[in-house]
């Protein structure tokens, strides 16, 4: 939809007059999986769709929340944007507001909102962390209050915590604010000190495959591996002080690995640790221009986060096992939270449209689910429209 179709719609439904517009970005990640909540390194990059919000202010002390694309529509009271209402999409706005008013601040205006999104939802590319950020950018600019778009995001990730209950890392809403085209963002989530990385793939395309079985953050899942990490820092605490596990070395973790008694724990950690190291390394490989190598630690995410963090599922191993063989392929991994959602892979030029075909067939074939495919574009973070 472009965004004179917005605004029609816009006007379709509120009226004519003055409208702002405002969109945030879907991430994919390159590597760097459940490494931000312990304070490791991520390296994502944002898409080139994600979620549009339009925006008209009102003298009515209200919020009108409605949606193209989403069942669900609300009006909620301005003193009474700092509670939950269920499960609905709204709640994830909603939340945004509410960081504004425990900071204090307060909506002089009501206001009239239009979302509408092209990034798939449930799909693990962060819809709902785009979704945030184009509240949080929205409502900073409209009503004039001046954050910075790093505590945006971070006010973002808050929403999520409070209001969606799941307890996630900074990654998604920092890409959605800060990313940049043509760029991934190589950011260290324990100080928040970033660099944006020219993601320069001479010949090569970022494919970001669909399995079209819905990621299931909600179901408690990632909680529960955010708590295993918990106790893996608890484990190794006796042996070396750490906060997190982004603050052990690779080598330090060898020496006191089978000190962590209980097997999974163990092996939650075992990814973590070298995941945080696959992801620097990564971003060396891929500076040198060696791309080879960086789709080899691609593959070494994957096959860990499958075999020690437990996240990946038949479909995600099944879209990543099928796209290795097809020649041309770089790298393959699942991306986002896992349990369902995409692959990101590598693959040359010339092999795209066959990775598609017969990818898209063996899939098929073997879960009985169609899948879909995209070939990246790497956008540029949050910002107004028009
Ligand atoms: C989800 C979370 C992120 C991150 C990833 C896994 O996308 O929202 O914070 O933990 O999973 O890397």
């Amino acid at each position: 939809m472009t965004t004179e179709q917005l605004k029609e719609k816009f006007i379709e439904r509120y009226g004519s007059g003055e409208v702002k517009g405002y969109f945030s970005p879907g991430r994919v990640n390159l590597i760097g999986e459940h490494t931000d909540y312990n304070g490791g390194f991520v390296f994502p990059c944002a898409l080139s769709f994600g979620i549009y919000c339009l925006i008209r202010t009102t003298d009515r002390q209200t919020v009108r929340f409605a949606s193209l694309d989403m069942p669900f529509e609300a009006e909620v009271k301005v003193e009474d944007l700092n509670k939950s209402i269920g499960k609905e999409w709204v709640n994830y706005p909603i939340g945004v507001f509410a960081q504004f008013m425990k900071k204090g601040l307060s909506f002089d205006l009501g206001a009239d909102l239009l979302f509408y999104g092209d990034v798939p939802t449930g799909a693990g590319l962060s819809s709902s962390a785009a979704l945030e950020v184009a509240t949080a950018v929205m409502i900073n600019d409209v009503y004039g209050f001046g954050i910075d778009r790093i505590e945006l995001a971070l006010m973002g990730q808050k929403a999520e915590h409070e209001f969606a209950l799941v307890n996630c890392g900074i990654m998604d809403q920092f890409v959605s604010a800060m990313g940049k085209k043509d760029h991934a963002v190589f950011l260290n989530c324990d100080t928040l000190a970033y660099d944006l990385i020219p993601v320069i793939l001479d010949g090569v395309k970022i494919v970001i495959s669909n399995t079209n079985s819905p990621h299931k953050l909600d179901s408690g899942k990632y909680n529960e591996r955010v708590a295993e990490c918990q106790a893996a820092v608890k484990a190794i605490q006796p042996f070396k002080q750490i906060a997190t596990l982004g603050e052990i070395s690779w080598d330090e973790f060898l020496k006191v690995e089978d000190k962590i008694e209980n097997p999974t724990v163990r092996n939650r950690a075992r990814h973590v640790v070298s995941e945080i190291q696959r992801t620097q390394d990564a971003v060396k490989e891929l500076k040198s221009g060696n791309l080879i190598r960086f789709g080899e630690l691609m593959n070494g995410s994957h096959d860990s986060l499958r075999d020690d963090y437990e996240v990946t599922g038949i479909e995600l191993d099944t879209m990543v096992d099928e796209g290795r063989k097809i020649n041309g392929v770089i790298g393959s991994r699942m991306t986002g939270g896992g349990f369902g959602g995409c692959t990101v892979s590598l693959v040359k030029d010339e092999s795209v449209d066959i990775f598609i075909q017969q990818v898209g067939l063996n899939y098929e074939q073997k879960t009985g689910i169609k899948p879909l495919f995209y070939v990246a574009e790497i956008g540029d973070g949050g910002k107004r429209l028009f």
